[in-house]
């Protein structure tokens, strides 16, 4: 779809608006658990209610109560409407349309191999097979692919103006972007092949050798003909296999696609995030925004405020005499000693926010110095389980505030 035909465009007010306006698939990476799966589910609903678009957020196992929220509690791939009467509860009025759906990984891969297998028979034995549960279940790589593969389905599908794509918490934030090509290397490689061309006597050949012996005594015979089975139902799939693998990895860099980089300003997440960024650039994959979610107020940060509570720790029992003279009637029993102690401790907890503040002050220059940083958003008092704390972060996102 064109910007100019979008249903986005002509509403799109800031910068980030007018960019999404011109995309139709987001992908929120980054470290683990700095919010990714969050702000991906912010922004599809901020979208939603400013533009007349159709968004899907596609999710990787949101925390229940957000799920909840969202409507994608135990429904897997099927994705759902978030009602546009949730948005009236949470004061809003909404243009377009939420949708919502959760990365399910083994009806995904269930999926692929349906599309893929020359026949139904082949497909029920592959399902049937306990290497491929495992391999669907267990496989490194396997998380990775499936939710870009999902994502590739479902932009094909053509039925959303916006797909806002989350992505599972990785080891290594880089590897999904490689899995693609992995699973096209790893459909395509000659190590595969060499194994299944004369399958059956190469792995029974192989299976004469002490390594398979010790297999066979300690996992049954039945292993070996399961893996035998596995290579050579997944032989009439490969050609098929690789070329999708293709045909997803270009999808990320295709110009309808942007990717939306989320970290917090600890240490570790922030030089991983920064690591990512460059990453996306040797890959020339676009980077539409940086999001730094969970920022302290700047105010915390203050040093007069600082001085403040470094005050407050001092000469407790005067000042504990004055607060208490000020406090209300029913309170005004308590021992200067506890009031005493009570400032102290406010005075500490505050400082010692202070010292965090100034260390993110620190990082986010650093992180803004060698890239753009498109928006912080504040840590808010509590987790973001509804509708109104989702909006309240997109607007922050997509109003592109740095604080
Ligand atoms: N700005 C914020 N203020 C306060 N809490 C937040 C904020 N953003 C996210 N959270 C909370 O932080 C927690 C982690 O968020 P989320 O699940 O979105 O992270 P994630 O990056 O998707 O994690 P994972 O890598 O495990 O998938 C959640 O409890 C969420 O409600
Ligand atoms: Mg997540």
């Amino acid at each position: 779809m064109s910007a100019s035909s979008s249903p986005r465009a002509g509403a799109a007010r800031s910068p980030l608006e007018r960019l999404l306006g011109s995309r139709e698939v987001v992908i929120a990476c980054g470290p683990g658990g700095v919010g990714k799966t969050t702000t991906a589910a912010a922004i599809a609903a901020t979208v939603s209610v400013r533009t007349a678009a159709k968004v899907l957020v596609l999710t990787v196992d949101p925390a229940r109560r957000l799920a909840d929220a969202l409507g994608v509690a135990g429904i897997g791939n099927t994705a759902s409407q978030v009602p546009s009467a949730a948005f009236s509860a949470a004061g809003v009025r909404q243009k377009g349309e939420l949708w919502a759906a959760m990365l399910d990984t083994k009806q995904s891969w269930d999926a692929l191999v349906s599309r893929h297998a020359p026949d139904a028979t082949t497909a029920a034995q592959i399902f049937a097979n306990p290497i491929y549960q495992n391999i669907t279940g267990r496989f490194a790589q396997s998380h990775e692919y499936i939710a870009m593969e999902r994502l590739y389905e479902i932009h094909a599908e053509g039925t959303y103006d916006l797909v806002v794509v989350d992505t599972p918490p990785t080891r290594d934030a880089l590897d999904f972007l490689d899995a693609p090509g992995r699973m096209a290397d790893f459909f395509a490689s000659g190590l595969l092949r060499w194994l299944v061309a004369p399958a059956r006597s190469r792995l029974v050949g192989l299976a004469s050798r002490p390594f398979y012996q010790v297999v066979d005594r300690i996992l049954g015979t039945q292993f070996l003909g399961d893996v035998t089975e596995f290579f050579l139902l997944f032989q009439s799939m490969y050609d098929g296999f690789v070329s999708r693998a293709q045909a997803v990895g270009s999808l990320l860099g295709d110009a309808r696609t942007t990717f939306m980089l989320v970290t917090t300003l600890e240490t570790v997440p922030a030089v991983e995030a920064t690591r990512f960024a460059a990453a996306l650039a040797d890959r020339r994959l676009h980077l539409g925004l940086l999001v730094v979610n969970k920022v302290l107020p700047a105010s915390l940060a203050d040093p007069e405020a600082v001085a403040v509570a470094e005050a407050l720790q001092g000469e407790p029992a005067a000042r504990a005499r004055a607060l208490l003279a000020a406090l209300p009637g029913g309170l005004a029993g308590s021992s200067e000693e506890m009031v005493a102690r009570v400032l102290a401790e406010i005075g500490r907890s505050f400082a010692s926010f202070g010292l965090v503040a100034s260390r993110q002050r620190e990082l986010l220059a650093e992180m803004s110095a060698a890239h753009e940083v498109t928006a912080t958003v504040p840590h808010l008092a509590s987790d973001v389980v509804d509708l109104r704390g989702l909006l309240a972060i997109g607007r922050h996102v997509l109003e592109g505030s740095v604080d």
